[in-house]
This record gives structure tokens, C-alpha cells and sequence, in this order.
């Protein structure tokens, strides 16, 4: 088994979709959010469920890419904070979801949102 052949071989799927799906997530996201405080719980739920397969995606996309990379620092951070973005979208969303204060949640997730963008194009960069 050579995965690594297979990840180098396939790396521009990986980017595209990995590229093509973040902003999908951001959106499905901020719907999923609005959805919950609008006190939309069922409709919510089901923008939720999708935004998990997204996370999934950029997830096993940007491993595959931190691989090729062979683990370089400054994507091994920027997947790092991607792990905690998605916690604080899940954070945020629950919190929504009960009613509970999530403020301070929401504004987590925009600001690593966009640290994590940025860094994705290179306009942070170290
Ligand atoms: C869900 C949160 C994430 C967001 C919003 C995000 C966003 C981005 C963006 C906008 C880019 C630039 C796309 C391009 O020019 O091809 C990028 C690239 C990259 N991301 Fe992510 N990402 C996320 C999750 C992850 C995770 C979890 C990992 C690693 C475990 C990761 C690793 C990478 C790598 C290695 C690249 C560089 C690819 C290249 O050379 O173009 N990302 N990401």
C-alpha cells in the first residue's frame, strides 16, 4: 500500500475540494446559527447534520494536503486551529440551540474563521 503515491497523485482534488468547501460550511454554518436562535430547531438540526458532512470534508481533505505537506509547521498550526474552529462551531451552535447565551461563541468562530482563511491564502503567513 503506497498512500502516500496516492494523496501526491490526487492532491489537486484534494485542494479543489478542500477550496470549494469551506465557504459552503461558512454558510451553512451562520444558517444553522440563525436558524437555532430563531428558535427554528428542526429545520437547524438538518442545516447542522450537513454542515458535520462538511466538516468531514475539510477534515480528510486538509489532513490528506497536511500530509503531502509532510506535517510543514505552518499548516500543521493552520489544521490545528481549523480542529478548534470546528469545536467552536459545534459550541456555538449547541449553545444556540438551548438557548443559551452564544455570543461569545459566534464571535470565536468569525474570528478564527477568518485567521484560518487568511492563512489558507497565504495573507498571514510565518
Ligand atoms: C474547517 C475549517 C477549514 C477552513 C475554513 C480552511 C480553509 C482553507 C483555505 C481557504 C485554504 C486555501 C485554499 C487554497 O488556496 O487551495 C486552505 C488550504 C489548506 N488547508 Fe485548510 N481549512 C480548514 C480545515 C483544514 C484542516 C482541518 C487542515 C489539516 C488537517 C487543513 C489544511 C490545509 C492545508 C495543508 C492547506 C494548503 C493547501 C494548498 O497548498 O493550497 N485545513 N484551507
Amino acid at each position: 500500500m503506497n498512500s502516500g503515491g496516492f494523496i501526491q497523485e490526487n492532491f489537486s482534488i484534494f485542494q479543489a475540494s478542500h477550496e470549494g468547501s469551506w465557504a459552503i460550511l461558512a454558510i451553512l454554518f451562520l444558517v444553522a446559527y440563525f436558524l437555532f436562535r430563531g428558535g427554528k430547531s428542526k429545520a437547524g438540526t438538518i442545516i447542522h447534520m450537513i454542515a458535520r458532512l462538511f466538516f468531514v470534508i475539510m477534515l480528510v481533505t486538509g489532513a490528506s494536503m497536511l500530509i503531502a505537506y509532510q506535517f510543514a509547521y505552518f499548516f500543521f498550526i493552520k489544521g490545528l486551529l481549523a480542529v478548534l474552529l470546528i469545536g467552536f462551531m459545534e459550541a456555538a451552535l449547541g449553545k444556540a440551540k438551548r438557548n443559551e447565551n452564544s455570543l461569545g461563541m459566534l464571535f470565536a468562530v468569525l474570528v478564527v474563521l477568518v485567521v484560518i482563511v487568511l492563512m489558507g491564502y497565504g495573507i498571514i503567513r510565518f
